[in-house]
């Protein structure tokens, strides 16, 4: 039996309800998981790296398997270092395919050895997103479905309603 290490790479701003059921997905079919920050000076983000990555720590930080850590520059160049053999990314919806179809394509042109694994997030999660969580805090709308309970705490205290 092979030993399979995959990276799950995102910006995870914040964590959502779909990116911990992939999680749970991707360590059902590989043994371990090292969900990956990306840390660019260059894309406005809510959360700090820091942020977002204890973030992730509370939410699944202490799930068998798992490791958080951070990347900046090319996804191909941490997986290489990490020893990671697959990318791991959900898909929602067609809406989706597209960017990950190419973002695939092109990781494995940098690098062949790597392939990227699509997982789909269970129903419920299909309209979930980070970006949706964001503005639904922003404007005090229910987050229960969206994110756990510790990022629609830290969501929260971003955007104190008035
Ligand atoms: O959660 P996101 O924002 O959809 O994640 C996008 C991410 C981090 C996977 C992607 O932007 C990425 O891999 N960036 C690193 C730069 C890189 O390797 N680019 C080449 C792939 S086309």
């Amino acid at each position: 039996m092979k030993h399979l290490r995959a990276v799950y790479p995102g910006s995870f701003d914040p964590v959502t309800w779909g990116h911990v059921d992939l999680i749970h997905r991707g360590l059902t079919m590989v043994d371990e998981l090292v969900v990956a920050v990306l840390a660019n000076p260059g894309k406005q983000t809510l959360f700090s790296v820091a942020e977002r990555v204890e973030m992730l720590e509370g939410c699944v930080g202490s799930l068998p398997g798992v490791r958080i850590s951070q990347f900046d520059g090319l996804l191909v160049d941490f997986a290489r270092k990490e020893k990671c053999k697959a990318i791991l990314r959900g898909l929602r919806a067609v809406s989706d395919f597209e960017y990950e179809f190419q973002m695939a394509l092109m990781n494995r042109r940098l690098d062949a050895e790597v392939d990227t694994l699509f997982l789909m997030p269970s129903e419920e999660h299909v309209f979930v997103s980070s970006r949706i969580a964001r503005e639904l805090a922003q404007f005090g709308g229910d987050l229960d479905s969206l994110v756990p309970e510790l990022v629609k705490n830290r969501l929260q205290k971003r955007y104190p309603l008035q």
